[in-house]
């Protein structure tokens, strides 16, 4: 059984038609729960999977525990769980204030109430966890975004030491730039391509990473063939985690 928060989006919808093609049952999870459930149709209308689209906060604890005691008592396992729901707030650090909690909430706070809430389900026969970051906790972005990212990389590896003996590894995947609502909102169609094209140039394999490309990666972390790898950050970023071309 997955769970996949941010079911709703270009990432976790991907991610989610990439765990049922691997034979997993697959809940999406979003706070936009229509989006979450016609992107799980979509996947059942691609795989004949029954895929299932459920509405949640992640940042609401009471929405996670009934999230987590809904999944216990109608399959009673939980396998896999992915932290991919995500918020950005692209100003600069001297206008910031609300948007840092709620870019908080979200990133690191709505992940650690997940792995809190499931761990006890996952603990009794072991799991896997995968946590959607970002190739700026390394490099450094936009202020809030890439400390809730570089604090999930910390939640990261606490909880990989925390939750092994309990058999659950737990890893993240730091995409860097993909052509998703989240990077195209809010953005003048000149913005968008002089932002493309700067990602571009940084990154060493030519292009831009694809949802597949990361979904792949959420795949491998969370398969038995990554059973002895914990507390890792596997980047899916071509490169451009690496310092950028002079
Ligand atoms: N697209 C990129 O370039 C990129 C790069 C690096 C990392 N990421 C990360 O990947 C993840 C997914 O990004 P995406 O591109 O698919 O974005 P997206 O905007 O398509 O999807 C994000 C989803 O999270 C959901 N969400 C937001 N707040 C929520 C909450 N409180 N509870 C539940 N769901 C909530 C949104 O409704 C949305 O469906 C995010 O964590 C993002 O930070 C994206």
């Amino acid at each position: 059984m997955a769970l996949v928060t941010g079911g709703a989006g270009a990432l976790g919808a991907a991610t989610g038609l990439r765990l049922a093609r691997a034979g997993s049952r697959v809940v999406l999870v979003d706070v936009d729960g229509d989006g979450a459930e016609r992107a799980a149709e979509r996947i059942t209308a691609q795989t004949s999977l029954p895929v299932i689209g459920r509405k949640a906060d992640v940042t609401a604890e009471a929405d996670v525990e009934r999230l987590i005691a809904e999944i216990a008592a109608e399959h009673g396992r939980l396998d896999q769980l992915v932290n991919a729901a995500g918020r950005n707030a692209r100003g600069g650090f001297a206008e910031m204030r609300e948007d840092w909690d709620q870019v908080v909430a979200v990133n690191l706070w709505g992940p650690a109430l997940l792995c809190h809430a499931a761990a006890d389900l996952m603990g009794r026969h072991g799991g896997a966890i995968v946590n959607i970051g970002s190739r700026t906790w390394l490099s450094g972005g936009p202020a809030a975004y890439a400390a809730s990212k570089a604090g999930l990389v910390g939640l990261t590896r606490a909880l990989a030491v925390e939750l092994g003996p309990r058999g659950i590894t737990v890893n993240a995947v730091a995409p860097s730039m993909v052509i998703t609502p989240f990077t195209r909102r809010d953005r003048s169609d000149a913005e968008f391509a002089a932002i493309v094209e700067r990602h571009e140039a940084m990154s060493a394999v030519p292009g831009l990473a694809s949802a597949e490309d990361v979904a792949n990666a959420v795949a491998f972390l969370a398969s038995p063939e990554a059973r002895f790898i914990t507390g890792e950050v596997l980047h899916v970023a071509g490169g451009a985690q690496l310092a950028p071309r002079p």
